[in-house]
């Protein structure tokens, strides 16, 4: 990374205060925001008011634990907070939007003024939207149905063809997509006269296009050389910007907010004669955190009042607005920034695949161009080197065909976002509105011991929407301030139907401000195999990045109250409260004692298990049925007892014996359990286990995330007659052959099952037909084909470094999965009593979909293990499976219940770990194995136990 030159240098303008700190309308009487030491960090002056703050925490406010806390406070539970708004009047509602409303905080205004409500608004234009809290619009807008009707009855009305052609279906293409240039400068309060329109694919297309047509200066030549310059708060698509700056041997400088913020002087005017092009990019709004930066940095920085570093030239500035325009107006008559990209979907949600690049004429002329391709050429020659681009810059920079219909899209798109809001600046006030709404809440909640529940990563303190954008950035803590995992947080949410966005944004800079992050611990994650994106949440204990919601100009106050609820449900519940149980951390370097006093004692369990082994021990009488596996061959006999000599558990000695308690295959992946006393193991775990899916009528698997009525589907494999059989209630049972029918008249064809590549063909119309009528949606069985089964593909075999050519069905991340009768019991204590309902103990086991259930004395000792034979297969421990929301369903009925998660997350601290991931390999290859119930289970310990791996498996899509 090359090195900046010089300090930032500012010309006076507005104090720091002055554009991010304001009086709340209703201050005093607002309850008062947590102190978080990371919300105010010393190299952000321009945040919170710290002092004020602080000085105010002592105050009594709504919630606070101690005898500050008023009568009607005490009379809530105590873990409940209940803020409330305005006057003493108003109070009594807790999360009470009408109060907030009646207080009238400046820039804040609900909906759209017009007859209907938001509600009626919602109904009509996003039935889709039912049941779903969708708060990702930073993320992508939402269409509505009228936008989409426009434009279908546009194109079925219109004929239009390639703008290119001169024809009269072209000439009507080409004329429209002129009128919405218009459309879009109108948008933007400009005109033809001072911007140009290049239509992109998107606002990191026009980016790149930036990069690579900016009138650089490189090193090394007589004249002073350019500078790329750009705030640390930017998105990828920006700090990438820096890899062509360099290509073009440019040097690139990052700037931290803070230094331009805290900027003083302004650079010497001789020095801006110089006349080499600079280019300054920032974003008007930080899609990390929703802090709009000052667009009056625009006109300073191009005036020379303010600039980025000191160095002698000219500066461009490069207005990111993809974020910002989304939710406000954007005037570019009065802030003329030089290059604006934008994404059409993140105002209105489609077309997607389409952006622009508002250039300003001022600079367009300047732009070079390499490339030339169809529709950029006045005139080229094929053989020679002569090349004259078109006069208009559009036409110069816009190579090929112009995705054109998306293009007239848009047209409809402005016009019915205009309808249904009556503008941007509604737009605005109206998303500004729930942000300081549910800020404000979400702020003050606080545990029994006055902990707040969320640390809120944030500049501003949501008094302006000219500062502030409708984005919240937060992470939840437990009582002690400790950060739960982002990934838990989202499976929670998803639980409630609530759609957020977790991770790092594509906002590196953002996310080391907000949440104290080094370069060093980038790079010391980035070994520890956390990537950008990925769920690995936590590492030693610290955030890898943090949670958004983001409101959008159909987010309504149900959004907001529901998100608010969830969070107060999830973390303020009674029980969630209490201590939880975790795994075992110490080092077991002796055999377990049979007086132990603790919860985990040998003697409890024991008992415990005396009654679950009598539960478990009912061995189907489906092995009779589904056909016995060839007995062992003396060959196979004598590597089980080579194996069972070299995994010497090390602890194990006089303890008692671990054992497979019960085996469950799951033929149709998602789809019922198929219990089996012994099973062939094949290469890619129990034979048939996630050979088949049910996928919808796109080809996409379903899981039963989306449709739980799949575990209602009881597949169940007859090797005598080398059939599955599938049943379902109040449907003809149903079979399909097991083998394989690749090489018939099979369709082979690539699929994608949780982001890893699979060879599948279509089982049939029948069977279609069949679980289209049991589950009432169209829908189809596909199978893995075999000409792939025994090609190795490399999936998550994280820890595993000598199993990297493991090869899986269509299994998420292992080939099995592990639980522990000891563990299950004791999570059943927990959520019985959380349910206050008794809990059958089967019932909890079907709901962790595990292949190989065991009876160990310890609850949760498997998290312990690296290792483990069972009879002649030996199996490496790939990690924890970190649950999702499929264990809230009842694998009987396809009834959802969030309280399991829940439970599984309260009684497990910070993570929603259950079983183990297991990978096995075949110790030889010329004879099959089998796995059977009752079969002892040699674990060996890790070395160390104390150090806890990343936990990277999660149960992505499972099933
Ligand atoms: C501020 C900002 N810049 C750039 C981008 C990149 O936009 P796209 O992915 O649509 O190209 C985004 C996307 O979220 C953004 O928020």
């Amino acid at each position: 990374m090359p090195h900046r030159e010089g300090t930032p240098v500012a010309a006076v303008h507005k104090p720091i205060s002055q554009h991010f700190g304001k009086l709340l309308p209703y201050g005093k009487l607002l309850p008062v925001p947590p102190q978080c030491p990371a919300q105010r960090r010393p190299d952000r002056p321009w945040g919170r008011r710290g002092g004020r703050r602080a000085e105010r925490s002592g105050s009594a406010g709504p919630g606070r634990a101690g005898p500050e806390r008023s009568a009607r406070e005490a009379a809530l539970p105590r873990h409940r907070f209940a803020p409330r708004f305005g006057p003493a009047g108003m109070a009594g509602e807790p999360l009470s939007f009408r109060a907030f409303r009646a207080a009238r905080p400046a820039g804040c205004q609900y909906g759209y003024g017009h007859g209907e409500g938001l509600s009626a608004l919602r109904d009509r234009e996003f039935p889709r939207l039912r049941g779903i809290t969708y708060l990702d619009h930073a993320g992508s807008a939402l269409f509505p149905e009228s936008l989409l009707k426009a434009f279908t009855d546009d194109l079925r009305s219109n004929v239009y063809g390639n703008p290119h052609s001169q024809n009269i279906s072209s000439k009507l293409t080409h004329d429209t997509i002129e009128h919405v240039r218009y459309r879009i400068l109108q948008h933007f309060h400009t005109t033809a006269e001072d911007y140009t329109i290049i239509f992109t694919s998107g606002c990191t297309a026009a980016l790149k296009l930036i990069a690579e047509s900016f009138p650089w200066i490189p090193e090394g030549t007589k004249q002073p050389s350019s500078r790329f310059c750009y705030l640390t708060d930017s998105h990828t698509s920006v700090v990438g910007m820096r890899g062509i700056a360099a290509s073009m041997n440019v040097l690139s400088v990052p700037i931290k907010p803070k230094e331009i913020l805290l900027a003083k002087s302004r650079l010497p005017a001789e020095e801006q004669n110089c006349t080499t092009p600079h280019l300054f990019s920032y974003p008007a709004q930080s899609n990390f955190s929703g802090t709009k930066y000052p667009l009056s940095w625009i006109q300073d920085i191009k005036s020379g009042k303010l600039c980025p570093i000191k160095i002698p030239g000219k500066w461009f500035v490069l207005l990111d607005a993809a974020s910002y325009v989304s939710s406000s107006p954007l005037d570019l008559g009065v802030h003329q920034a030089d290059f604006i990209p934008i994404s059409f979907y993140k105002i209105f949600g489609f077309p997607t695949g389409l952006g622009a690049l508002l250039v300003n004429n001022r600079i367009a002329p300047l732009l070079r161009k390499t490339y030339f391709g169809g529709g950029t050429a006045a005139a080229y020659l094929a053989e020679e080197d002569f090349y004259f681009p078109r006069k208009s810059i559009a036409e110069r920079f816009e190579d090929g065909t112009v995705s054109f219909l998306d293009i007239i899209a848009l047209k409809h798109g402005f016009d019915v976002l205009e309808k249904l809001t009556g503008g941007m600046e509604k737009i605005k006030q109206h998303t500004f509105a729930l942000a300081h709404y549910t800020y404000t809440v979400l702020s003050n909640l606080k545990y029994a011991n006055g902990a707040p529940v969320v640390r809120i990563y944030s500049d501003t303190d949501f008094s302006n929407p000219d500062v502030q954008g409708p984005i919240i950035n937060f992470n939840v803590l437990d009582e002690n301030g400790d950060v739960l995992g982002f990934s838990q947080v989202d499976s929670m949410a998803s639980l409630h139907n609530i759609h957020l966005r977790t991770g790092c944004f594509c906002n590196t800079g953002a996310c080391q401000m907000h949440l104290g992050i080094s370069n060093e611990d980038i790079q010391k994650n980035l070994q520890a195999g956390h990537v950008c994106g990925d769920n690995i949440d936590l590492i030693d204990g610290r955030p890898t990045g943090s949670v958004r919601i983001s409101f959008g100009y159909m987010s309504s106050f149900e959004d907001a109250q529901t998100f608010l609820n969830f969070i107060i449900a999830t973390r303020l519940s009674k029980l969630d409260t209490e201590t939880p149980f975790q795994s075992v951390t110490k080092p077991t370097t002796e055999c377990v004692p049979h007086d132990n006093s603790s919860f985990n004692s040998a003697d409890k369990l024991s008992q415990i298990l005396q009654i679950s082994d009598g539960e478990l021990r009912n061995i189907p009488s489906e092995a009779e049925t589904t056909g016995r596996w060839q007995p062992l061959e003396p060959e196979a006999e004598s590597i089980r007892a080579a194996v069972s000599e070299t995994a010497v558990p090390t602890c194990r000695k006089g303890g008692k014996p671990i054992t497979v308690a019960k085996i469950y295959l799951y033929p149709i992946k998602s789809c019922s359990a198929f219990e089996v006393a012994e099973w062939p193991v094949g290469n890619q775990g129990l034979l048939y286990d996630r050979n088949w899916m049910v996928v919808n009528q796109n080809g996409i698997c379903m899981t039963q995330k989306q449709e739980p009525r799949l575990c209602l589907v009881n597949p169940s494999i007859d090797l005598k007659q080398k059939i599955m059989v599938i049943q379902a209630e109040g449907m003809d049972p149903i079979s399909v052959p097991l083998e394989d029918n690749t090489g018939k008249e099979a369709v082979i064809c690539e699929s994608k099952v949780c982001s890893h590549r699979v060879k599948t063909y279509d089982c049939g119309e029948r069977i279609a037909d069949w679980l289209s009528t049991f589950l009432g949606r169209p829908c189809r069985l596909i199978r893995q084909s075999s000409d792939v089964k025994n090609k190795s593909h490399q999936k998550n075999t994280k820890g595993l470094s000598s199993a990297t050519n493991i090869s899986l069905s269509l299994v998420n991340e292992a080939q099995y999965l592990l639980i522990n009768v000891a563990s299950i019991l004791q999570l059943k204590e927990h959520i019985s009593a959380r349910l206050k309902e008794p809990l059958e103990i089967e019932e909890l086991i079907q709901r962790f979909r595990a292949n190989i259930v065991i009876s160990a004395p310890e609850s949760f000792e498997e998290e312990e293990w690296v290792e483990i034979s069972i009879g002649a297969l030996q199996f490496q421990v790939v990690g924890p499976c970190s649950r999702c929301q499929i264990i809230c369903i009842d694998q009987q009925s396809g009834e959802r219940n969030k309280e399991i998660l829940q439970s599984l997350s309260a009684a497990r601290g910070r993570k929603t770990n259950f079983g183990i991931y297991l990978m096995n390999q075949p110790l030889h290859s010329s004879f099959s194995d089998t796995l059977s119930v009752g079969s002892q289970v040699l674990p060996v310990l890790k070395e160390n136990t104390e150090i806890q791996p990343p936990t990277s498996s999660k149960e992505k899509c499972s099933g």
